[in-house]
Order: C-alpha cells, then structure tokens, then sequence
C-alpha cells in the first residue's frame, strides 16, 4: 500500500512533491500562504492515486513548513460537483543548510524489500536529506513495484527533509515501466536532472538498462543509445551553464548520482557504451566532482584513479555503496566536511563496515 506521507524531491531549483491520495479528491499544498493546486492546465485533479505538486524550493526553503490540503469529492459530475470539508495536514520542513557539516544517506538496490533499506538507514543516525539511487523496485510489473521508493523515501523523511532521487535499469521492466514518470520526479520529463541543496551541488545522470538495446532480455522495449546520447549534449549545456549550476554562488561540493557507476569494466554483456560512457568522464572533468555516487553492482567499492575495475580515466572517486547479501543490505552515509566527503559503508545488520575520506 502507497504511504499518504509525502515526498519533497529536489530537482533544479524547485522541489516536487510526491503524495498518495486514497479517496477521490482534490489536492493542494500552500506553501508561505501561496496555494499550489494539484490541476490539469486549470482543471483540479481529483482521481485516487499518486499527485505531484511543484513548489519553488526558495519559498519552501525559507517558510521551512508547508501544509497539505485534500479535499474529499463525493461525485464528480459535469454539473455541481459534491465535495466535502477539507483535511489539512502541516509539515515542517528543514532545508539542507550551507556552512555546517551536511550528512546524506543514500540506498539503492532494495529490489523490492524496503524494510531493509530502511534498517540500513538506522544504522547511520540522523541525515539532513536522501540518496535513493535505483533498483529499488525489482520489476515494475504493476503500479505497486513503485510502493518501494515511494514508501522507504516517505517513512525515512516523513516529508521533512529533501530526497534525490535516481531511476535503476530494473525500473525499466514489465509492463508497468512505462507508467513510472507520475510516481518519480522529472525534470522537463526526462530522468536527468541537476539539483542543489545549501552548498552541494548535483547532476543525476540515468543510463538506462545495463546491456545493449538489442538484448533479447528487452524484446525490443527499450532505446537506451539515445537517451544515453541526450545526455551528453544535457551534461555539455550544464558545463557552458556552469555560472548558474556547479559554479554558482555558494557551492562547495560537487557530485554526480548515477545508479550504474559507468566509469566500472563489466562483464561481457554489460560492458557497453565505451564511446558515450568515456566521453562522459572525460567532459565531466570540466564540472571539477568530487564524487560519482552509485549503486547497482550490489558491492562496497571506493574506485579512485588506480582501480583495476575503472576502464577509462574518471574525474573523481566512484562511490559503490550497496552491498547485498541473504543477511544484509548495504548502503552509503555520506558526510559533507569543509575539506572533503566521509564515506561510511553501513548494513542493515547494524554494522560500519568502512569509514574512509575522499
Ligand atoms: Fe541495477
């Protein structure tokens, strides 16, 4: 069942509001004393299910509270409409703030068991927002296998703090896969986004499924190449937009989220893209990162510039943080310092398997 608790995304200079509604009715969220209706060019939404309402993030920021508004609609007619009195629910909100150590806890690979990612979390204390970085669903066959995210996203913020969030390659099977983009945040409809939270800058890159296109695993449903390739032109505007994103005024840190770390060697199906993945790395030099922040290969891995396992030269560490074991998920906390990131390695078991700076 989909939690009624929301979710604050961030995305570009806005935050997405992510929120189930188990009745039929209308929504609005009024953030600083400006409502935000949940509409369709002028229509108000009132259908059960998953609503997504757009805020500025420089408002939620400083009313740091936002309230929910459902109003319960009895008919829905062409004529005279019925509807009941509004519930209201408010929701305090705390911005990721500059100038203070700024602590991340990202999971991934939950493959559908979202208690464990949940567990791993405890593991790390207290957080200021969330990395939820892909496969979080292990097939998305039904509108429910996007119950994983929404619900480990909802119960570990409570609609508090700010999530990032990161689409897997097995949110692109089943039949439900294509359904996916009223339950995720998009920017301009696509997956690939920048973000910024107090002084860390962000670029969330999606590479899609894990093989070629051509795979007879995809029977023919997925076009990958491409949208590999609109990422590269995406990542070279960030760069000649670089006064307004990684450079603006404020930014300290600088990381990339991308649930397959593509800088990795695979195995034989899954080495793919040498020519796209490569320009990657080498055009994301430009951005100066500090991090690639990834999940996927269900290991522990810090791969820096003399790992075995990189097969071109990156422009900064690779963080492969979700080891998964019969006993365990593992995930990533992440500790934002003046002079560098803290990794940690936690489980789900209650242990810190490794602590290390970058
Ligand atoms: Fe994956």
């Amino acid at each position: 069942m989909f939690s009624t608790t929301p979710v604050v995304y961030a995305v570009g200079n806005e935050y997405q509001i992510i929120f189930y509604v188990r009745c039929c009715a209308y929504a609005k969220i009024t953030v600083g004393g400006i409502d935000f209706d949940d509409c369709v060019c002028g229509v108000m939404r009132s259908a059960k299910g998953i609503r997504k309402i757009t805020v500025p993030q420089k408002l939620l920021d400083k009313a740091e509270e936002y309230t929910l508004v459902i109003q319960p609609v009895v008919a829905r007619l062409a004529y005279r409409t019925q509807v009941i009195k509004t519930i209201e629910k408010k929701y305090r909100f705390n911005p990721v703030k500059s100038g203070c150590e700024i602590r991340a806890f990202m999971t991934g690979d939950a493959h559908g068991n979202a208690e464990r990612s949940i567990k791993a979390a405890k593991t790390f204390g207290r957080f200021d927002f969330l990395i939820v970085n892909g496969d979080m669903s292990n097939k998305c066959e039904k509108i429910r296998s996007f119950e994983t995210h929404h619900n480990v996203a909802a119960q570990l913020t409570g609609g508090k703090i700010p999530v990032v969030y990161a689409r897997g390659n097995h949110e692109n099977r089943g039949a439900a896969a294509e359904l996916i983009y009223d339950y995720i945040p998009l920017k301009d409809g696509k997956t690939y986004y920048t973000f910024r939270l107090g002084s860390i800058w962000g670029l969330v890159l999606d590479c899609g499924e894990d093989k070629q296109d051509e795979n007879v695993e995809y029977g023919g449903s997925v076009r990958f190449h491409s949208f590999r390739q609109e990422q590269t032109d995406y990542i070279r505007e960030i760069i000649a937009n670089a006064k307004n994103e990684s450079d603006a005024q404020g930014v300290e840190h600088r990381v990339i989220v991308s649930h397959i770390p593509f800088i990795r060697d695979m195995n034989k199906p899954f080495t793919i893209e040498n020519e796209t993945y490569s320009e990657w790395a080498e055009i994301l030099k430009q951005i100066k990162p500090e991090a690639i922040i990834s999940a996927h290969m269900h290991t522990y891995e810090i791969m820096r510039d003399d790992a075995k396992s990189a097969r071109f030269p990156a422009p900064c560490p690779t963080v492969v943080g979700t080891e998964c074991r019969d006993e365990y998920l593992g995930a990533t906390g992440l500790i934002f310092e003046k002079e560098g990131i803290t990794v940690k390695f936690i489980t789900s078991a209650g242990e810190t398997v490794l602590s290390e700076k970058i």
